[in-house]
């Protein structure tokens, strides 16, 4: 069949835009078949275009645009002229926005053809993700790609016009450029005019942003792609993009006023209210409550069952006297039968391996006399005294567990009470880290929340707020210590602002450990959304702080000369933060990769299977940039 020429044709309408009323107009539709069904002297085309599908209608007596239709497949693109009509009584699509019409075709163009796709654009479920991301063009024909990456363009465009309505300039700053430091590698570029040397690409737009605050433009923002090296995850690309903001004389309260409105037009955009101001704490609070810097708040949070355990019952418990015993509950597990209950204490158990942490079985203690009135305080503790949760919209049952469920509680709303106990005589890790417990114990929350949460439907999207738990974490440590390298890193990046009390104590050079940063992050959900901090703006205290951090002042002059040097004139007091823009359109999009809402995105291995990169260059190329592979 030879193929048609578009000629003058012109489209009127988009495949999901016609609906009842339009029954009797002239339309030109232009698309891809969908799907194609043939009854022999009726034929059904689907017509798919970005905005959704109309069904065609080919008749014998139209008989060239018949022939045509006979001739056509899946993925091939056509034109129609026709007329709507309501479709016959009992042949509703109510699935369909356009299924109460279809088009009656008086012409059918074939305007190109496709050979048979290796997978079907029109299907939902498609296993293989090498496959999909090297078709990632047909991939993207997807419903559930084209949602979201519309979804992205909203998101953007919203946060784009509430900041620029703040009074924020977007400013684009350079790919081409020196180190930033965010902890990640970089990817360099070499220079073919300066031979061996090279540009790195900015791990994030960090120190131009602070530049442009140097030189008065009070508030910049850049949607702004940055590039690192780093291991990836399924948060995690190698380019990724971010919302990167920054103000002049800010308090840290008016980046979050302005963070919270980005974020409150961004999910709006995506059809999502949210409920301002979001939830403080501290650092500290963080790992109390949660064992993490990034608290998920859908589940409860740890509780301390210290006060309930008296110094007699731990010795005869065999539990250590002066470290924490913390419980928490996983709601609406289900009562575990005895079988279940064995394996997962043994799971769990064999996890700790022998870090000097058990598991208390409640379950038994509430068998025993002796016991019962303990398993009961710890029941009731963990039942009522969660800080951040309204309690009995999470605790949907009486607490169960590992103990057996309140016999009025349906069984599928029993909840998982789980109590850590740190074992007499065992192990160091608290002694190098005072968080540690904490820490392992959030580890296992988040383990279990996941395992039972997940399998229970707990974290579906479902499209209401309460779906979407934010918080701010904030007064991080400075520093972090690593062990290894025996050295003190900044916990956020050199340029955040130490807490100014702890300057002026001079903990920066006798208590890094205690010196806390006006940094902060931004969670949703146990995921990071966005970090930011007020900054340094004096030149001594940077100078200082890069020598806490064990670099020579000829390093830092080396490194951040040009930056040292800006900041000696007149630097205002500033501070920002950046956040994910793929990570907010992720969550948003209730996806669980990155690469479900980038639009050519790279694997874990940080390859582009469509393109295929990154590749050898020729021995030209190399000899010209002055390189020489080993
Ligand atoms: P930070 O390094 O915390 O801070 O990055 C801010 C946010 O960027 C997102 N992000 C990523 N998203 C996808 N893939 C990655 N590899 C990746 N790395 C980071 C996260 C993260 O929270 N200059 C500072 C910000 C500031 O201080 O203003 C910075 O880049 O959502």
């Amino acid at each position: 069949m030879t193929l048609d020429f578009l000629g003058t044709l012109q489209r009127t309408q988009m495949c999901g835009e016609l609906r009842a009323e339009d029954a009797g107009r002239d339309v030109v539709l232009m698309g891809w078949v969908n799907r194609r069904r043939d009854h022999g002297s009726l034929i059904f085309l689907d017509l798919r275009d970005r905005s959704g599908i109309t069904q065609v209608v080919v008749g014998e007596q139209t008989a060239e645009a018949h022939a045509k239709a006979e001739a056509a497949r899946p993925e091939y693109v056509v034109a129609v002229k026709g007329r709507v009509r309501q479709r016959a009584a009992g042949l509703n699509n109510p699935n369909m926005v356009t299924g109460e019409i279809e088009v009656v075709a008086e012409e059918l163009l074939l305007l190109n053809e496709s050979k048979t796709p290796p997978f079907s654009p029109s299907e939902d479920a498609i296993a293989n993700e090498e496959v999909r991301l090297k078709y990632r063009y047909l991939d993207l024909r997807r419903a559930g790609m084209q949602e979201n990456l519309a979804l992205r363009s909203r998101v953007a465009m919203a946060i784009r016009n509430y900041l620029v309505g703040e009074g924020f300039l977007e400013i684009e700053t350079p790919f081409m450029t020196r180190s930033t430091p965010e902890g990640a590698r970089d990817y360099l570029v070499p220079s073919r005019v300066h031979a061996g040397q090279f540009y790195a690409l900015p791990q994030s737009p960090q120190i131009f942003k602070q530049i442009l605050m140097i030189s008065g433009f009070d508030r910049y923002f850049q949607v702004a792609r940055c590039f690192r090296d780093e291991d990836l995850r399924a948060d995690r690309q190698p380019e990724f993009t971010q919302i990167d903001l920054e103000m002049s004389f800010p308090q840290q309260d008016t980046i979050f006023r302005v963070a919270e409105g980005f974020l409150t037009a961004a999910f709006a955009a995506g059809g999502v209210a949210l409920k301002t101001p979001f939830l403080r704490m501290t650092y500290d609070d963080a790992i109390k409550n949660y064992g993490i810097d990034k608290p998920d708040m859908r589940l409860p949070a740890m509780v301390s069952l210290s006060d309930v355990l008296t110094p007699e019952l731990r010795t005869t418990l065999r539990i250590e006297q002066e470290l924490p015993v913390l419980g928490f509950v996983i709601p609406g597990v289900g009562e575990l039968s005895g079988t279940a209950r064995k394996a997962l204490l043994s799971e769990v158990r064999a996890g700790f391996g022998d870090c000097g942490l058990d598991l208390l079985d409640v379950a038994r203690l509430k068998t025993n006399v002796e016991f019962a009135p303990l398993a009961e305080a710890i029941e009731a503790k963990l039942s009522g005294s969660d800080p951040t949760h309204d309690v009995d919209t999470i605790m949907n049952g009486a607490p169960g567990l590992i103990t057996k469920s309140n016999v009025s509680t349906p069984k599928s709303d029993a909840d998982l009470i789980i109590v850590v106990t740190p074992k007499i005589g065992t192990p160091t890790m608290w002694n190098f880290d005072p968080q540690w417990i904490w820490k392992r114990v959030g580890a296992l929350r988040l383990q279990l929340g996941v395992k039972y949460a997940e399998k229970h439907g707990r974290f579906a999207k479902t499209g209401t707020e309460t779906d979407f738990k934010f918080c701010w974490v904030t007064d991080f440590p400075m520093y972090e210590w690593d062990e290894e390298a025996k050295v003190w890193n900044a916990a956020h990046h050199p340029f955040t602002s130490p807490h100014e009390d702890d300057i002026a104590a001079g903990r920066l050079t006798n208590d890094k450990g205690a010196v806390r940063a006006l940094a902060y992050d931004i969670v949703l959900n146990g995921t990071e959304l966005g970090s930011g901090s007020i900054r340094i703006h004096r030149q001594d205290v940077q100078a200082e702080i890069f020598r806490s951090l064990g670099m020579t002042d000829a390093e830092a002059k080396d490194r951040f000369g040009f930056f040292l040097d800006a900041l000696e004139y007149g630097t205002p007091p500033h501070g920002g933060i950046a956040l994910g823009l793929d990570r907010i359109v992720m969550i948003l999009a209730g996806a669980t990769s990155l690469r479900e809402v980038i639009a050519f995105p790279k694997t874990a291995k940080a390859i582009d299977l469509m393109v295929d990169a990154p590749t050898p260059v020729s021995e030209q190329q190399l000899r010209e940039l002055h390189l020489r592979v080993r």
